[in-house]
């Protein structure tokens, strides 16, 4: 069975954990996307060598969760070229057989926008903010201002920018709690298969 979830959004609005939750349910495979262009930015050197060469040994190394790191990914995945060599391996990806979930930013728009199920996970920059806060301590005005600030990145790129597809379905979880978006999103799917 081919079946793909293209789940998009902005950092910390919760697609990670809806988009283990709908794996884990269905046995799908899992990809986490941010990880591809977190490890081409923290790689350094030339990005889009980075990307071409990029290895399962790139995707586990430490440090690639910080704020840092996100923000050396969000600079990166500008260049068209970094995007383009990352493409291929997403597409096969979500056309692999027994199902799929990709987490990102143009998934989609660009990656597969044949999915079977699309959701835009969203929540306020405040709430996400707050969250990511919670996660790594520090400043939360500092919190506040790094997420803006890759929104404003992530959004405005001419090269696939984050934005919901025309037949996405919106999940805001800026008042939800993390179980309630979980069935939400199991919900959707599991219409979508006829279960
Ligand atoms: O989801 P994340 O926070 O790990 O993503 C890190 C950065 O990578 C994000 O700010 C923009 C980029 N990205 C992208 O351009 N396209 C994707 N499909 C996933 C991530």
């Amino acid at each position: 069975m081919i079946f793909t979830v293209a789940i998009d959004g902005p950092a910390a609005a919760g697609k990670g954990t809806i988009s283990r939750a709908v794996a884990a349910h269905f046995g799908f495979a899992h990809l986490d996307t941010g990880l591809l262009y977190r490890a081409v930015g923290a790689k350094g050197g030339d990005p889009v060598m980075a990307a071409r060469a990029l290895t399962e040994a790139d995707l586990a190394r430490e440090g690639l969760r910080t704020l840092e790191a996100g923000q050396a990914a969000s600079r990166v995945a500008v260049i068209p070229e970094v995007r383009a060599a990352l493409l291929d391996f997403q597409r096969r990806f979500a056309r692999r057989a027994g199902g799929a979930v990709l987490d990102g930013r143009d998934i989609g728009t660009v990656i597969c926008p044949e999915a079977e199920v699309k959701l835009y996970v969203t929540a306020s920059a405040e709430v996400r903010a707050h969250r990511r806060w919670l996660e790594v301590g520090g400043d939360e005005a500092r919190v506040l201002a790094e997420v803006k600030e890759r929104d404003a990145r992530d959004m405005g790129r001419a090269d696939a920018p984050l934005k919901a597809a025309s037949d996405a379905m919106v999940i805001d979880t800026s008042e939800m709690a993390a179980d309630e978006a979980v069935a939400t999103a199991l919900a959707v799917v599991a219409a979508r298969l006829g279960r």
